[in-house]
């Protein structure tokens, strides 16, 4: 099945209208960037950027979600401050944090900001990494600046910051993931919600193609039903969730150019298994193919 990645008229428009924008889709694929496993996801998350609504990116390890920030963000070129979200993410590493410096030999308090109250003040896109790794009390703290509001009191200069016009917030989510907390209700409710599977077939042949230094058909072909055997044994619960990621496939492919696939596969894939068990069904998938 071959997608036609080129935009409809009317979300092109939404595009060419509000931002300036002049890389085509099709464009940023060649260059590198976010292949869709259909234009419907790719439409829906433009046409809610282009109203001011959040997105939340929802999807397993190395399907893609950071590449589809990025090329959302190249697509509406907005530059794009990113948080990436840990037990430790504070409101001075949301926020941004006070610092004595001179000024004319004046000792004064500087505020320095930190991504959310950059984006908000210069109005580009705000990136917010493995969002549910958060403790459940910092995030709400930006909550303000999630809904219709689009204001904070920066608790550190007393100041409300309300963003500026084109300012838009990309949230990224790897459920499942160990050391994660279901997401909070409330933040949820604040996002538009994209699923981002892994991209199989004909799509994948052409990431391979465009993104690895593999270049034979065949080799590619064998790859492609690897990561869609892979795919359907982690859906059957038979491997755990990374065992897909098409992050550690393309590693693979890469290696294979110069050791042997298996070998490239045990590396980048099999190796980073904890059970046994799962080593071994992979090996024997592995086995059956190359
Ligand atoms: N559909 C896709 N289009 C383009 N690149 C992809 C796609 N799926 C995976 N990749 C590639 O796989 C690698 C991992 O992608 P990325 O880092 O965006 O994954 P992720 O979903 O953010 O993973 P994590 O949850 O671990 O952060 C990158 O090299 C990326 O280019
Ligand atoms: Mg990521």
């Amino acid at each position: 099945m071959n997608i036609n990645y080129e935009l409809p008229e009317n979300i092109q428009h939404l595009l060419t209208e509000n931002k300036n924008q002049t890389n085509t889709f099709k464009e940023l694929i060649r260059q590198g960037g976010y292949m869709p496993p259909n234009i419907d996801l790719l439409i829906d998350a433009i046409t809610a950027l282009s109203m001011g609504k959040n997105i939340l990116l929802k999807g397993p390890t190395g399907a893609g979600k950071t590449k589809f920030a990025e090329t959302l963000s190249n697509l509406f070129k907005q530059p794009m401050f990113s948080v990436n979200c840990s037990v430790d993410l504070d409101a001075e590493s949301l926020l941004g944090f006070k610092t004595l410096t001179y000024q004319q030999e004046k000792q004064i308090i500087e505020f320095i900001p930190g991504p959310v109250i950059n984006a908000m003040t210069t109005g580009t896109f705000l990136y917010i990494d493995e969002v549910n790794m958060a403790k459940p009390e910092t995030l709400p703290l930006i909550n303000g600046v999630l809904d219709y509001r689009r204001t904070i009191t920066n608790p550190f200069t007393n100041e409300v910051v309300t963003a500026k016009e084109g300012f838009g917030v990309i949230a990224a989510i790897n459920e499942g993931y160990i050391g994660t907390v279901p997401l909070n209700e409330a933040l949820k409710n604040r996002f538009i919600v994209l699923e981002i599977p892994y991209i199989e077939g004909e799509q994948l042949k052409k990431l391979i193609h465009s993104s690895t230094k593999l270049t034979n058909d065949a080799t590619i072909d064998l790859f492609v039903r690897l990561s869609s055997d892979l795919i359907q044994a982690v859906s059957q619960g038979k491997l755990s969730e990374d065992a897909a990621s098409i992050r550690a496939l393309l590693d693979a492919c890469d290696l294979s150019m110069v050791i042997p696939p298996k070998r490239a596969i045990t590396r980048a894939i099999v190796d980073k298994l904890d059970e046994d068990r799962e080593k071994e069904f992979v090996k024997n998938l592995v086995d059956t193919l190359f």
